[in-house]
């Protein structure tokens, strides 16, 4: 898709990923950005920084889970703006805990955000984009998508969700033109995984590489865009050596375990650490941008 000239929404665009986004589209050469999230203040200055790029910015601060307002909201910005050609969907909230001690609302919260506010708005824009035969809906999934980690059983059902949505989507409609898609970042630097201390050991990404990986994405096929290399390795790993990927997440996620003792998860994180931290050179050492490649060449 070449996205010079053309309109933008994207969902969840305050900050983290989605505001990376927005600024790396405006850098690219759309015409108007609009930025939706909930919060109006930061979407104000998200739109100013957008602005001073030269490029027009619009704001909608609506909750993605009130239907109502979401239908009314899109109407008018279809009326005032439209159409829109390119619809990214990277609103999402994610919890940490163990299963046994999970909370009710905060699933509650994940599914309604991560999967019925997508489908809320993709199915507003998309019966839209049907009339004009042009489109590309981009669906925010996640590396967890793919691998689901202990302590995060429903934010990865959620991502595991988003990506059979896409996928059949992306059938259905292709005969009018329009594309649909998955984004699958890896661990980001955003306020999202702030507290997420113990997956700290992958190297995190920052939004503005996962912003970028996507503009490079959107100029190819492939269904499903992955970013960075610990995302090609978790992926093939799955596909042939499951035990590996077994050990690896083993040792690099929270105990799921309610009856740690305060001593007993200091060491038990003291020695995660330092095997991740080999594990991690290991991969830095053996994944040079030639072996990356090299896996991306396969894929294409
Ligand atoms: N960070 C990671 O490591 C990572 C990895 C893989 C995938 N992802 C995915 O990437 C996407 C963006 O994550 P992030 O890391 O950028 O998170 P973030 O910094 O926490 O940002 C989340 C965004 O979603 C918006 N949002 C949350 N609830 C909403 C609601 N009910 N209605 C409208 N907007 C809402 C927030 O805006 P307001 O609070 O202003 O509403 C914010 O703009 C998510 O789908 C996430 O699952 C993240």
């Amino acid at each position: 898709m070449k996205i010079q000239g053309k309109v933008a929404l994207i969902t969840g665009a305050s900050r983290g990923i989605g505001r990376a986004i927005a600024l790396e589209l405006a850098q690219q050469g759309v015409k108007r950005v609009i930025l939706l999230a909930r919060d109006r203040q930061k979407l104000t200055q998200v739109a100013q920084e957008i602005e001073a790029l030269g490029v027009k910015a619009t704001i909608l601060a609506v909750d993605l889970t009130q239907g109502v307002e979401v239908n009314i909201a899109v109407a008018q910005l279809w009326r005032n703006y439209g159409p829109i050609h390119l619809l990214v969907n990277c609103a999402g909230v994610a919890y940490q805990n163990s299963f046994l001690r999970s909370k009710l609302p905060q699933v509650q919260e994940e599914i309604s955000v991560n999967l019925l506010g997508m489908y809320t708005l993709t199915s507003l824009i998309a019966r839209r984009m049907v009339s004009q035969r042009e489109g590309t809906i981009i669906n925010v999934s996640s590396l967890m998508g793919k691998v689901a980690a202990p302590t995060m059983a429903t934010y990865s059902a959620t991502k595991f969700a988003i990506l059979g949505f896409t996928q059949a989507l992306r059938r259905e409609l292709a005969e009018y033109n329009i594309q649909v898609r998955a984004l699958l970042p890896t661990l980001t630097d955003t306020d999202m995984v702030r507290d997420l201390k113990l997956f700290r050991w992958v190297t995190p990404m920052t939004p503005q590489q996962v912003a970028q990986t996507l503009i490079t994405g959107l100029e190819k096929d492939s269904p499903e865009i992955l970013v960075g290399w610990q995302s090609y390795l978790a992926i093939w790993c799955q596909r042939f050596a499951p035990w590996l990927l077994e050990w690896v997440l083993n040792i690099a996620t929270p105990s799921a375990s309610s009856r740690q003792q305060p001593g007993d998860i200091l060491s038990t994180i003291t020695q995660k650490l330092s095997l991740a931290t080999k594990f991690q050179r290991l991969g830095d050492l053996f994944w040079s941008n030639q072996m990356v490649s090299l896996v991306s060449a396969r894929k294409s």
